[in-house]
């Protein structure tokens, strides 16, 4: 009996990857499934090369399209595949597209689906994610926890905890794996982008990116803080796509470059004074390293970077963002305290739970 795991877009990649070596450690057979719904070399190959996934035993080749189009066309090709293959459970990561639309598939199928980074909820229903992250949960049989607010919201939504296994942060696994290869690549990085001292910032969310009257605004205060500090900005393709001459105008210490790779982007993260992002995976990776986090967001789905880590909500105050900028400029960085079972080990409790459920023949 096989495992089978869907994968699709950047995020998914890091969380896949350590769960995959930790089965595959166990001896277990699986099979791998890409949806193709990232496809560009820089979102895709690079991650699979880096972190040392095997190559898909099945692509889906969906690209992009409005979101009913592709979940549609996601679940209309998982179909075929996922009955051929006949796994004893399919395992789904984060809160993509391809997640909800591989979990849906299963359900009706009667197949078995452990949802891994389960529980997240950032109560914003108008965020694409948190309509992903509540359906996933309602279907899967296992739902993997990264942190106990997962658990409580799960509770709350009527899980019943038989279902729910806290497991720790499986992107952190990836992350303790590969930071001393980063770190070892940050000179060469450092002398090839001719930095110093440096911010990092990410972009990509519909609700920053899509509008004008959103993002500009957004722009000119990075474009004004960077004459402080140089911002290196890897650039999504959704924001480079729309907002390409207006990049391009603003003054030379704004870096936007093309998206990075893992290990690039990591070493980055680690030696930024500050992180300015939407993103909710590199909420959890600067309170990790240490790193202030600045998040231009209304609200997290990830709540325990702002309590215990070094994530600061900044929404749309630009006088915020300007302060907590300098604050961070000058050193006066929120302590971060470790996390429970954000250790590095999170897959390999994950592995231990799928073969203690009997469900896997090795
Ligand atoms: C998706 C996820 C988001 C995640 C993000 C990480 C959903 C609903 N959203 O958002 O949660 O944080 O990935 O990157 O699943 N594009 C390319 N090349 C690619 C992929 C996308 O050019 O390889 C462009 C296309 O114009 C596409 C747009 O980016 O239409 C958006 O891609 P899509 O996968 O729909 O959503 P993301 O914004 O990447």
């Amino acid at each position: 009996m096989t495992v089978l795991h869907v994968v699709g877009a950047r995020p998914n990649f890091m969380k896949a990857a350590p769960v995959y070596r930790a089965l595959a450690n166990e001896g277990v057979a699986q099979v791998l499934v890409h949806t193709g719904q990232h496809y560009d070399a820089l979102m895709s190959d690079v991650f699979f090369k880096t972190l040392q996934i095997p190559e898909p035993d099945e692509s889906l080749n969906v690209g992009s399209g409005s979101h009913a189009q592709q979940t549609a066309s996601i679940m209309a090709r998982f179909e075929p595949v996922v009955l051929a293959r006949k796994p004893a459970i399919v395992l789904v990561y984060g809160d993509v597209n391809s997640t909800v639309a591989a979990a849906l598939v299963c359900s009706k199928l009667g197949i078995r689906v452990g949802h891994v980074e389960a529980g997240l909820r950032s109560s914003d229903r108008t965020m694409p994610e948190e309509i992903n992250r509540l359906i996933t949960d309602q279907l899967s049989d296992l739902l993997f926890t990264p942190s106990a607010d997962g658990d409580e919201n799960l509770r709350r939504e009527g899980i019943s905890d038989k279902k729910v296994f806290l497991v720790g942060n499986v992107m952190i696994d990836t992350l303790v794996q590969f930071l001393p290869q980063a770190d070892s690549l940050f000179p060469g990085l450092k002398a090839k982008l001719s930095l110093d001292s440096f911010g990092l910032v990410t972009l990509h969310r519909p609700s920053n990116v899509d509008e004008e009257a959103v993002f500009l605004p957004m722009l000119k205060v990075l474009d004004e803080l960077s004459r402080e500090l140089p911002l290196v900005f890897p650039v999504h393709p959704r924001t480079r796509d729309r907002w390409a001459a207006q990049l391009k105008a603003c003054n030379p210490n704004l870096r936007a470059i093309d998206p990075l790779g893992y290990l690039e982007f990591l070493a980055l993260q680690k030696h930024a004074k500050v992180v300015v992002t939407d993103s909710g995976g590199i909420q959890e990776e600067t309170t990790f390293l240490g790193t202030p986090c600045l998040t231009l967001r209304e609200n997290t789905e990830r709540p325990i970077t702002m309590t215990r880590g070094t994530n600061v909500l900044i929404g749309r105050d630009w006088d915020m963002l300007r302060h907590e900028f300098r604050k961070a400029l000058d050193g006066q960085r929120k302590h971060a305290d470790p996390i429970p079972l954000w250790d590095g080990h999170a897959s390999e409790r994950i592995a231990k739970i799928l073969l203690q459920r009997k469900f896997l023949d090795v």
